[in-house]
């Protein structure tokens, strides 16, 4: 049985993939800051090895990465200082190498796909300087696993989290809170343009395929969405799944000037302000999505899953 090393072990992604390979039997070890947690404490009892550390502690990432086979890479983004989560990547992957990992599977994003070089069709905007940045950082964390000497490597580039309509992920500074809070979502996406929304279990399924047959995904940067839905559609169905009749969740379109003008303001607000986001259904091809991991999760069957999530977050106290 292979041993994984799991990186965000305790957040979304990182716990279904946590579960999904112990439900295979595989080995896992988790790097942690906190053991005691909730969320570690719920992987320990999985059968899930943690190791208490953190993404510079290297002594706890070599102890941890020593007998890996393959290692998951999911690194949260450091928006104050780009160059920060790149140079992680690539001491982990160094790390890893040496200790004799074979095979690893990034998490990055979807956005990549606007600042890729050669990219079919061409991005048809540009993101903004700052988004760019980010973009080009998470670029870098994917080409220290594609530099890192593994015989396999994957790139998993997933689009906008279900969970994000959701606590916690609801309140992370990201401008999302607007929805549960007025009701309204202030979008820089259009009426016409799909949104690529994708559930975190069905991320961990793609890296649990990539990790089960290695030379199936292996070189890929794959786009990876469950459903792609207009942005009034996905709200209709959240306010569904709300159950209020009083309640309903109104996206509010911005104008290409009013873009322009959050965008020179220097927002960070995610999505709020970004043109470029509006194309991402470019880059994704359901079809082949589904047949790897044999169905997708849809926005509703989510909201079902997740009804304690929905009742949590939109009750009204
Ligand atoms: N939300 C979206 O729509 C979206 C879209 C595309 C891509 N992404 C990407 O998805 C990733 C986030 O995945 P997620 O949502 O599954 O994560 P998450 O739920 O936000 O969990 C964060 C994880 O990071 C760990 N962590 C944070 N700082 C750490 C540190 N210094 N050292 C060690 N561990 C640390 C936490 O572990 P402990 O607290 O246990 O240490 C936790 O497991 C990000 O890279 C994001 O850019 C998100």
């Amino acid at each position: 049985m292979p041993t994984v090393f799991v990186t965000s072990a305790t957040g979304s992604v990182g716990s279904a993939l946590c579960q999904q390979l112990r439900a295979l039997n595989w080995r896992v070890r988790a790097i942690t800051r906190d053991p005691d947690s909730k969320s570690a404490q719920h992987l320990k009892a999985l059968g899930v090895e943690l190791i208490p550390g953190d993404w510079d502690d290297q002594d706890a990432l070599r102890a941890g990465l020593t007998g890996c086979d393959k290692l998951f890479l999911c690194l949260l983004p450091d928006l104050s200082d780009f160059k920060k989560v790149p140079a992680r990547a690539k001491t982990i992957a160094a790390i890893a190498k040496s200790s004799g990992v074979t095979q690893a599977v990034g998490l990055t994003t979807l956005g990549n796909f606007a600042v890729e070089e050669g990219t079919k069709p061409p991005p048809k905007y540009a993101p903004s300087p700052f988004f760019a940045q980010h973009f080009h950082a998470k670029k870098r964390v994917e080409q220290a696993l594609i530099e890192g000497g593994f015989d396999h490597w994957t790139i998993l580039r997933p689009g906008f989290f279900m969970a994000n309509f959701l606590e916690p992920k609801i309140n992370m500074g990201m401008g999302y809170a607007e929805i549960k809070e007025n009701g309204t979502w202030t979008t820089s996406m259009t009426a016409t343009s799909p949104l690529g929304l994708v559930d975190h279990v069905d991320i961990a399924r793609f890296a649990v395929t990539a990790f089960q047959k290695p030379d199936l995904l292996h070189g890929r940067l794959l786009a990876v969405v469950s459903e792609e839905l207009l942005v009034q559609e996905a709200f209709d169905q959240l306010a569904a799944a709300i159950g209020d009749s009083e309640r309903s969740i109104k996206a509010k379109f911005m104008s290409d000037e009013e873009c322009a003008k959050a965008q020179a303001e220097g927002s960070w607000r995610f999505f709020s302000s970004e043109t470029c986001v509006r194309y991402m259904s470019d880059y994704t091809n359901l079809e082949e999505l589904s047949d790897l991991i044999g169905g997708l999760t849809t926005f509703k069957k989510f909201f079902e899953r997740e009804k304690e999530g929905v009742k949590e977050t939109y009750h009204r106290k």
